[in-house]
């Protein structure tokens, strides 16, 4: 019998992306864009997926290994997308086999025009080919990027690509890359990926590429976040449909670790796909500390899929809450300037009565604060530095997050 999503595809070829059923909440893996860009082959790609495994990034839910831009190799003489073969020995379903042999899941990408953004093949003209080419190849995630194409065309290649992946009838990850679409200042942007998004792609970029020094980390890393707010666009994430501020900078570049931790604590609130982009043969321990604390993860996982919100702006201190399953809330404490502050959580800020008993736990920390009612302070946090509380509701009173659900 024939499995009932390809039933449903073959009845539906004209649906978009989220009928697929993938993405319920946002996707983790890894990329080789962010470090190794174009300088990568089969050999490297093996060694990073070997330590996926071993140091358990896998079991932690980093399972889509994605290969982004410079695997491409023109087209043969049918006109299907050929792979760089001394690149990838073992050729492309190989490669995929060889991901799913280990538990992973085998991301691709591809460009909506006819070259890359790197210069290589792009898809213009054969999406529904391409499409089942990477379902051929047992592809379980894709990035479609959007260089050298017009506007307008952009705005057509992106439901285009939706519907001739859903047409192949095998679940795939679809991630639109909208960067381009996108200006400086988003929120002047005629182009508005967010509006029509939702319903085509898994998950949809928001902003420029992010990078991972100093200069970025204000004027671009929490700059993307804070747009968010501005762009009020914490409603429209949901399970299957992901803002993605783009790929994590952890162990990338000159970041520092609060630098990093904070990085990573709201990607994790903003519920942001968790794709890691540091070469993993290469890693601190500092790195691997931040990147596998699952307390941190849930967060970014939990299964309502709500995306957090900031909750106060302060001058050197902002504080975001995000909703939970079972009535809990997720809370950084984040200190935006170069020296220590003390942070405090009103529960007001939350909406709730001062009187009101909440069980709290710091995430970084791993350790039980206690009940607490009316406030609570952060005491130092570090310069540019975060602190994540899960508030959770004690026994006998009802959940917590209404307020933010509500919103
Ligand atoms: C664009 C994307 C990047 C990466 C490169 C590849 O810049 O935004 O994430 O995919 O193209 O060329």
């Amino acid at each position: 019998m024939l499995p009932a999503f390809f039933l449903l595809a073959v009845a539906c070829s004209a649906c978009y992306a989220l009928d697929n059923g993938v993405a319920l909440t946002p996707p983790m893996g890894w990329s080789t864009w962010n470090t190794l860009a174009c300088d990568y082959d089969e050999g490297d790609l093996r060694e990073i997926a070997d330590i996926m495994v071993k140091t358990g990034l896998t079991k932690l839910g980093y399972v889509y290994f994605n290969i982004d831009d410079c695997w491409e190799d023109g087209r043969d003489a049918n006109g299907r997308l050929r792979y760089n073969a001394t690149q990838f020995p073992s050729g492309m379903h190989g490669w995929g086999q060889h991901l799913h042999s280990l538990g992973m899941k085998f991301g691709i990408y591809t460009s909506s025009g006819q070259y890359t953004c790197s210069g290589f093949e792009g898809s213009w003209g054969h999406e529904f080919e391409d499409a089942q080419t990477f379902a051929d190849w047992e592809v379980d995630f894709m990035k479609l990027d959007c260089c050298n194409t017009s506007v307008e065309m952009k705005n057509v290649s992106y439901p285009k690509w939706s519907k001739a992946l859903n047409a192949t009838g095998r679940p795939i990850v679809y991630s639109c890359d909208t960067d381009e679409l996108i200006g400086i200042f988003p929120w002047t942007n005629e182009e508005r990926p967010w509006d029509w998004a939702p319903p085509v792609c898994n998950m949809w970029r928001t902003w420029k590429d992010i990078k991972p020094y100093w200069w970025s980390w204000t004027m671009n890393l929490a700059f993307n976040i804070e747009t968010w707010d501005l762009l009020d666009l914490s409603t429209i994430a949901k399970p299957g449909a992901f803002n993605d501020p783009d790929m994590l900078e952890v162990g990338v570049g000159e970041m520092t670790y609060e630098e990093s931790k904070s990085h990573f604590s709201l990607w994790a609130m903003m519920a942001a796909p968790l794709i890691l982009g540091n070469d993993l043969r290469h890693m601190t321990t500092e790195t691997l500390d931040i990147i596998t604390n699952a307390e941190v993860i849930a967060i970014d996982q939990d299964p309502l899929g709500r995306q957090g919100r900031r909750v106060l702006q302060g001058i050197d201190s902002d504080i975001y809450a995000k909703p939970l399953v079972g009535g809990a809330i997720a809370v950084a404490l984040w200190n935006k300037v170069d020296y220590p502050v003390d942070i405090t959580l009103n529960w007001s800020d939350l909406g709730f009565a001062p009187a009101k008993t909440m069980a709290l736990r710091d995430l970084w920390a791993h350790r039980d604060l206690g009940p607490h009612t009316q406030s609570y302070t952060a005491k130092a946090v570090a310069p540019t530095g975060v602190v994540v509380l899960k508030l959770s509701p004690v026994p006998g009173q009802p959940p917590l997050h209404h307020l933010l659900l509500s919103t």
